[in-house]
């Protein structure tokens, strides 16, 4: 019946059963408990500080909460779906327990900023765990890195041989990636980290209430600024989705170079066994499904993107009910980032790469074309016309069935009569990776150093 309900005293009539269902929360907001419970116990606590409500109160009321918490945590609570959602649940079973007092709680506040709280109270320590993933995916890259600091392998543009680079070099280019991740985490928790208690339902509250100091107890360095935004604000979520986004796209890449680099034609990696299975039909099968699932993964994560996007474009200020839209999404994505980092920071550290097979490669496919030319502009010719010259003798390997390697230096004279004796040192693979020594190149010596400033930075 309505008039069991908190909210009840305005209603004749019950609430259908289905509508009940259909506009509860319950089943997912239920993961709030402990924000719900821990912002409850800081709002009661300014209450009875400023002499809102009597103090005696207050300690029936955190001594209530705190038994509440306990009953969630052993399993013992009934969350009930005709109580709508977890601050109700939580809120009727306080005065189920306590009388009077627990039904002074909600006194200057609203499920709407109290939701609020509850979500930027949540994502705050998640972002913070995200990050410590971030960090732990990173150090395994670093690991692989350090590990096979002298393996070269092709390095791709268009998926075609381009030039070769040292694999430690790739590894760092995902710890790049998964740096600005975690840059991107941590300045959504800048934005997340805002206390949005005290807005009431959207204009603010008539009593004297301390927001500063709710902010203190509840560990947040700031509080919103206006009551409307503050229930009716978001952009922490999306930001995280967006950042979220970004980072699942990284991973998705990295997985594709791992099925790629796993199939039998490349052979340059062999992902542990645990981390693949088999084939109910097929016995020489051993898929990759680990990165094959994370690159799936990112299209949820994209969705609940746009999903939560949508749900908040256009709605007027200040709460709407469509913003109980925003949890799922919100907590998928979480899940689902936790899930991809943790399993991926293992697969990585477990991963054996084979360094004769990538070296085999990376000598291949005229990978060291460039390295040609620049070797005749360092003899004075001018970079164009050594493209054209080594374009020409790629053509005649083309034409001959060969590879660069294997040009005779009269052969090569045929293209250049720059070209002497020196050319065959210079256009080694090692040589053609050692030589790019620049800030951001792959040479040995720049690599190791990129190493030790991450591990740093670590
Ligand atoms: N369950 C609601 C949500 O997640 C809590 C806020 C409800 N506020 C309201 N006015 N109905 O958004």
């Amino acid at each position: 019946m309505s008039k069991d309900k908190l909210w009840g005293g305005r209603f004749t009539q019950p609430t259908d059963k289905f509508v009940e269902e259909f506009t509860a929360s319950i089943n997912f907001d239920k993961r709030l408990y402990s924000q719900d419970i821990r912002g409850s116990i800081a709002h009661a606590t300014m209450l009875g500080r400023q002499g809102i409500i009597p103090t005696e109160d207050v300690t029936a009321i955190v001594g209530g909460l705190k038994e509440i918490l306990r009953q969630i945590e052993a399993g013992e609570f009934d969350f009930s779906v005709a109580l709508e959602d977890i601050h109700m649940n939580i809120e009727a079973r306080l005065s189920a327990k306590i009388g009077e007092a627990g039904k002074r709680l909600h006194t200057g506040r609203s499920r709407n900023d109290q939701v609020a709280l509850d979500i930027r109270l949540y994502l705050r320590d998640e972002l913070q765990e995200i990050a410590e993933y971030l960090d732990r995916l990173i150090d395994s890259l670093l690991f692989q890195a350090e590990e096979n600091l002298d393996v070269m392998m092709p390095g791709f543009t268009h998926l075609q041989t381009a030039q070769p680079i040292l694999f430690a070099h790739h590894m760092l280019a995902y710890v790049e990636m998964l740096k600005r991740d975690k840059g991107r985490m941590l300045d959504c928790y800048k934005r997340t980290n805002v206390l949005p208690l005290g807005a009431g339902a959207l204009a603010g509250t008539t009593f004297p209430i301390d927001r500063e100091y709710v902010a203190e107890l509840l560990d947040f360095p700031e509080v919103t600024r206006n009551s409307l935004d503050s229930v009716s604000d978001r952009d922490f979520g999306l930001e995280f989705c967006s950042a979220a986004s970004i980072l699942m796209m990284h991973l998705s890449r990295f997985s594709e170079e791992l099925i790629l680099w796993s199939t039998s034609e490349f052979k340059f990696v062999d992902l542990s066994d645990g981390f693949c299975t088999g084939s109910s039909i097929m016995p020489q099968k051993k898929n990759p499904d680990v990165p094959e699932l994370v690159r799936g993964k990112t299209g949820r994560v994209y969705g609940n993107l746009i999903a939560l996007l949508t749900v908040m474009k256009s709605l007027p200020l200040a709460y709407n009910k469509d913003m109980q839209e925003d949890k799922e999404p919100l907590f998928d994505t979480i899940d689902t980032v936790k899930g991809s980092l943790k399993i991926f920071a293992d697969m990585i550290r477990e991963m054996k790469v084979r360094p004769e097979r990538m070296l085999e490669a990376a000598g291949a496919g005229f990978s060291t074309a460039t390295d040609v030319a620049d070797y005749l502009v360092r003899k004075g010719m001018p970079f164009r016309d050594a493209h054209e010259v080594v374009g020409k003798a790629v053509r005649y390997c083309v034409d001959n069935d060969m590879d660069i390697p294997e040009l005779s230096l009269a052969e090569w004279q045929l293209f250049s009569l720059m070209i002497d004796a020196d050319i065959f040192d210079a256009i080694t693979v090692e040589a053609s990776v050692n030589a790019r020594k620049a800030t951001g190149g792959t040479a040995k010596e720049r690599v190791k150093a990129e190493i030790a400033r991450a591990r740093a930075e670590q």
